[in-house]
């Protein structure tokens, strides 16, 4: 069924895991995810940026996500990612999205504060949970581009907690959006100690972290070797963001894994097809790529496998 977060994050606290939030932008995506997370009898998190209600339509998304959740059977959360304002919310919420991000990160604090408010009184009114950002990540945040990372501080996330009434917190501890994170010689690390001073400060208050994707040079080397021309992508390590889930996260989102992996599988369709020209080959072997990449978070980065 379509759900709340607020069960999946309660039990992922405590059985020192997290949930998996995906995006999704058309059928083959969505299909992808939920066949990955079915397969591995995972709870999982379908999530839309405003690009994504605007590129497919928040009606065939949610449609789409409702048929998802009947076929599957498992839980199923449907989030609007990076919400940028209450109108978006708003559409968000009408369009039967059960958890909503208002990503006021790049607002001073007080701003950040005054909106996220806003945000939270109107959603809860209408059974909607809200992730809020307190802290910039590094690169490119949405349409912000940070240059470098503002790491959240713990006693200002406790306060932002306790002043807004977020049901979850995004929060900057060293990850970073798309494919490019990190120079190609620098060495990514994520704070364990701020994530755990917030543990700590907020205990049970579930924590998200944005731009976990790994970016697995295979996958990279895959879209090169069949025509892509991607260079020094660089991800965060598997081994961080397991660790990260064993702790006070609860929410690890990824969309660049998707689309590289997509991408690759697609790339070596054409090329090893030229011949080919039905969608359904071509997209199909992109799903099929997706399900993967999902299988594996579930076992290697999530630990959400048997856990509905
Ligand atoms: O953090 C942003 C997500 O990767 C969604 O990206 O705005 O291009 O859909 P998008
Ligand atoms: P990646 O770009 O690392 O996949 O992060 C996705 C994300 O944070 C979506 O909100
Ligand atoms: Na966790
Ligand atoms: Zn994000």
């Amino acid at each position: 069924p379509l759900v709340t977060t607020k069960e999946m994050f309660k039990k992922a606290y405590e059985g020192g895991y997290a949930i998996g939030a995906f995006n999704i932008n058309n059928l083959e995506i969505l299909q992808g995810v939920v066949r990955g997370a079915k397969a591995k009898n995972s709870p999982v998190i379908l999530q839309c940026s405003t690009s994504a209600l605007k590129y497919a339509g928040p009606k065939y998304l949610r449609a789409m996500v409702e048929a998802a959740a009947e076929e599957t059977g498992i839980d199923i959360a449907l989030h609007l990612d990076h919400g940028p304002d209450l109108e978006a919310v708003k559409l968000a919420i009408a369009s039967g999205f059960t958890s909503v991000m208002f990503d006021g990160s790049h607002y001073d604090f007080e701003e950040n504060v005054r909106r996220t408010k806003e945000v939270v009184e109107y959603a809860h009114a209408h059974g909607v949970v809200v992730e809020a950002e307190l802290g910039v990540l590094a690169g490119v945040e949405d349409d912000v581009v940070a240059a470098e990372h503002v790491y959240t501080d713990p006693d200002q996330a406790v306060e932002f907690v306790e002043r807004t009434g977020c049901d979850s917190l995004a929060i900057a501890i060293g990850t970073s959006h798309g494919a490019f994170k990190f120079p190609p010689d620098y060495e990514p690390q994520l704070r364990f100690d701020i994530l755990e001073e917030i543990q700590r400060k907020l205990p049970n208050f579930p924590i998200v972290l944005h731009g976990a994707s790994a970016v697995d040079p295979e996958t990279v080397e895959m879209c090169n070797k069949y025509g892509g021309n991607i260079a020094n992508a660089k991800g965060i390590p598997v081994e961080m963001l397991r660790k990260a889930a064993s702790m006070a996260v609860c929410k690890i989102n990824m969309d660049t894994d998707l689309r590289l992996a997509m991408t690759a599988a697609i790339r070596k369709v054409f090329a090893e097809n030229p011949a080919e020209f039905d969608p359904r080959k071509y997209l199909g072997a992109g799903r099929d790529a997706i399900q993967k990449v999902v299988e594996y978070k579930i076992e290697h980065v999530l630990g959400s496998a048997n856990r509905l």
